[in-house]
């Protein structure tokens, strides 16, 4: 008997596109809503636009951009924070159910919802935080410094409970499972290393440091955010700070 190769082997074979053998469209009936909103959230934190004179071209910003984990105590501005959320997802064409955003996304469906652990940005209460899209908001889900925790969560890497701001991505999977079925788990992680790929750009054209997070306490990170882990869960998260003297 062959022996079984494993769950990612299988995976991939078993959603590879065949010209003979493509998958059948699934039997959704009620579509998943395009945009997470919480109904009661602690408070709200308008952002301010996001402006496009300062910062360096896109070719020294990406010749620039390096993985960087020494942050200072200065915080961010919240202008700062605005134009990161812009650059990873922000609306830049079109409006309501035709939105697109800054990053693209398999059927334009964005099934990955952003969410920040605020510790030190300015005008703007430590906590945690859904980014509302549409809105260009932020909304608050719970107060307070949760960076000790977080960092526990992420392997006990020491960077996350100095920066700045940590972003999480919750995967929404039903929202683009709904249209590619089982390969939907390769688009969510594709579109989230778009996520990740732009918030590194930006932060270099803000003189930020940053840098992506994979390896994470799954469960942990989702207990902190309130995801059931199942319909929705944390694929990718990424740090951003101000650098300290030894990181510039
Ligand atoms: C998917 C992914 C996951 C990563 N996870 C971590 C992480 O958990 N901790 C960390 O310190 N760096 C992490 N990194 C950053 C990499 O270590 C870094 O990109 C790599 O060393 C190359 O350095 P550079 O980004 O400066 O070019 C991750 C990067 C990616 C793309």
């Amino acid at each position: 008997m062959a022996m079984d190769p494993g769950i990612g082997p299988r995976y991939q074979e078993s959603t590879k596109y065949y010209r003979q053998r493509m998958p059948p469209a699934p039997g959704w009936t009620a579509p998943v809503p395009p945009y997470k909103m919480y109904e009661n959230p602690l408070r709200h934190v308008d952002l301010p636009e996001a402006e496009f004179e300062a910062g360096p071209g896109l070719w020294q910003t990406i010749a620039e951009r390096r993985s960087r984990r020494g942050f200072a105590d200065e915080a961010m501005s919240l202008a700062q924070l605005a134009q990161l959320l812009w650059a990873v997802q922000g609306i830049t064409s079109g409006e309501h159910e035709h939105a697109l955003r800054a990053t693209a996304s398999a059927g334009a469906l964005c099934p990955n919802e952003t969410y920040l652990f605020v510790s030190n940005v300015t005008d703007c209460p430590a906590g945690i935080y859904h980014y509302e899209v549409l809105e260009a908001r932020l909304a608050m889900l719970a107060e307070g410094d949760f960076s000790i925790e977080l960092a526990q969560a992420c392997l006990d890497q020491g960077f996350c409970a100095e920066a700045g701001v940590v972003f999480a991505w919750g995967a929404l999977v039903p929202r683009c499972a709904q249209k590619y079925a089982d390969r939907a788990y390769r688009y969510v992680y594709m579109d989230a290393g778009h996520l990740g790929a732009h918030l590194q750009l930006a932060a270099t054209a803000l003189d930020l440091g940053s840098v992506n997070i994979g390896a994470f306490y799954d469960e942990e990170v989702n207990r902190l955010l309130g995801l059931d882990g199942g319909a929705e869960t944390v694929v990718y998260l990424a740090a951003v700070g101000t650098l300290n003297d030894e990181d510039v």
